[in-house]
């Protein structure tokens, strides 16, 4: 059997990329501010900035779109995908958003007040930002493990069970319910383990409370679980999700990631108790209950991509394409979170940049290093992201400074690997002329998508 693991798919539709010099990029990147979200896309070689929405549709969805019913109320695409999301998720009431941060918007709305507490592994910045907004207290309490990018540990996305006891014991009066995030994004794309999930559940229901997943990764962690955790060695993956789903009570998903869309998410929920209120907030914020923000065609593109993002060749190939790239930048004495997660590799910007300061931003002048050297946009996750300014002008900053490339779905080859790996070593060799930033302008939430820069 030869050992190389192919890209499970041939290519039936291509989009042209575009080469750019070291001279342009710098112009471009000063334009940007010195913010890579600020770049356009057409200038950008290799696009590492999300795999949220931005993967490559298969010709079984493409053909499913010339059948979105775009009827108002009661479209067929909406009982159709009813139909998977509920075969998959067991859960009897789906509530489709346009996309994930709607979906949490629309929950927490209807189920958050002011003062309240969500403990989660680690909140999103989306879910992070949308309970701030509300008010709500976002506390993450991933394990230890979760928070050291060189520790190896086969499920560091999960949840420390004793600190999220500790927290139901303190804060319970505070606490609507408690959040799990599958795979963990904030700590690197790793995976929760079935037992950690089912330990979890039960804590929850011996204080009472609700236990929502975010679940926009689901068929990547159920692939790891399957991997990795004793006793799923021969389960199906899809049997894997839905156990995970079956402990818990409902669950907001960016259909932008394992739903294989460009655009898409939904609320869902075991039971009515929260459904008119949802509904009722859905109807203001999104759209009517059967079709919440989204057309026709993108319900039936989604009901086809849920199946598709299960199928086991492609998560084998897609888990190790994290891998391969993570085994040359282990070549390269680049550090990295390991192991590496489902949807991307997480670059440890310490490891390229040890001695700048937090203050001059290590992983976002990595990020812009990365551009610079080789037209590669990835993402800073690090004290841009989650520090803050606070109204004394003093800054926090964020545990670690990481610089995610995450992968498309369906679309980059191996080469591009291969040439990202050699980009990542050349910019770890002239390391010692990257400059840090400071920031000169930033709004008051999510700030690293608008903020703007100055080098240092
Ligand atoms: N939860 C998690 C864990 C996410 O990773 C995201 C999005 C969301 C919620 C929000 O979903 O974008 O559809 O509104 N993550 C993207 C990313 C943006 O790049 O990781 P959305």
């Amino acid at each position: 059997m030869p050992k190389t693991l192919i890209e499970p798919f041939r290519i039936k539709s291509v989009e042209p990329i575009r080469m750019t010099t070291r001279a342009e990029r710098e112009r471009l990147l000063e334009e940007a501010h010195l913010n890579i979200f600020k770049l356009r896309a057409e200038d950008v070689l290799i696009d590492w900035l999300t795999d949220s929405g931005t993967g490559a549709m298969s010709a079984r969805q493409w053909g499913a779109i010339m059948e979105g019913d775009e009827s108002y109320a009661g479209a067929r695409s909406f009982f159709r995908l009813e139909k998977v999301i509920q075969d998959i998720t067991g859960m009897a009431h789906f509530v489709p958003t346009h996309q994930g941060r709607a979906a949490e918007k629309v929950l927490f709305t209807a189920v958050c007040r002011k003062g309240d507490l969500v403990p989660n592994n680690c909140h999103f910045d989306t879910t992070r930002g949308n309970l701030e907004y509300m008010g709500v207290e976002a506390v993450d309490v991933v394990i230890a493990e979760g928070l050291q990018p060189a520790t190896i540990h086969p499920f560091k996305g999960n949840i420390d069970l004793d600190r999220a006891e500790a927290l139901l014991k303190k804060e319970g009066g505070r606490i609507p319910f408690g959040m799990l995030t599958v795979t963990n994004n904030t700590g690197g794309g790793q995976p929760v383990s079935m037992a950690n999930i089912r330990a979890y559940s039960a804590l929850l229901k011996q204080y009472g409370k609700p236990f929502i997943m975010d679940v926009c990764r689901f068929a990547e962690n159920a692939m790891f679980i399957k991997m990795r955790e004793r006793g799923y060695e021969n389960t199906p993956v899809r049997e894997i999700a839905r156990e995970m789903f079956s402990y818990a009570d409902g669950a907001t998903m960016s259909a932008k990631k394992d739903g294989m869309v460009n655009i898409g998410g939904f609320i869902v929920l075991r039971s009515d108790e929260w459904l008119d209120e949802v509904r009722n907030d859905l109807i203001m914020m999104e759209g009517f209950p059967t079709y919440g923000g989204m057309a026709g065609r993108d319900l039936e593109a989604l009901a086809v991509g849920l199946e598709e993002g299960l199928q086991e060749d492609y998560l084998r190939y897609r888990l190790r394409t994290a891998e391969y790239l993570g085994e040359r930048l282990e070549a390269a004495g680049v550090g990295f979170v390991k192991p590496t997660g489902g949807h991307a590799v997480y670059i440890d910007a310490r490891t390229v940049l040890p001695d700048m300061p937090v203050q001059h931003y290590p992983a976002w002048a990595l990020c812009n290093a990365l551009y610079l050297e080789g037209g590669i946009r990835g993402v800073e996750i690090g004290s841009v992201m989650f520090g803050k300014r606070l109204e004394d002008g003093t800054e926090t900053y964020h545990s670690m400074e990481l610089v995610r490339l995450a992968f498309p779905r369906r679309m980059y080859t191996q080469s591009h690997f291969d040439y990202a790996a050699e980009v990542i070593a050349e910019v770890k060799a002239k390391a010692a002329g990257i400059r840090g930033v400071r920031i000169t302008r930033q709004p008051r939430f999510l700030r690293h998508f608008t903020c703007e820069c100055a080098w240092v």
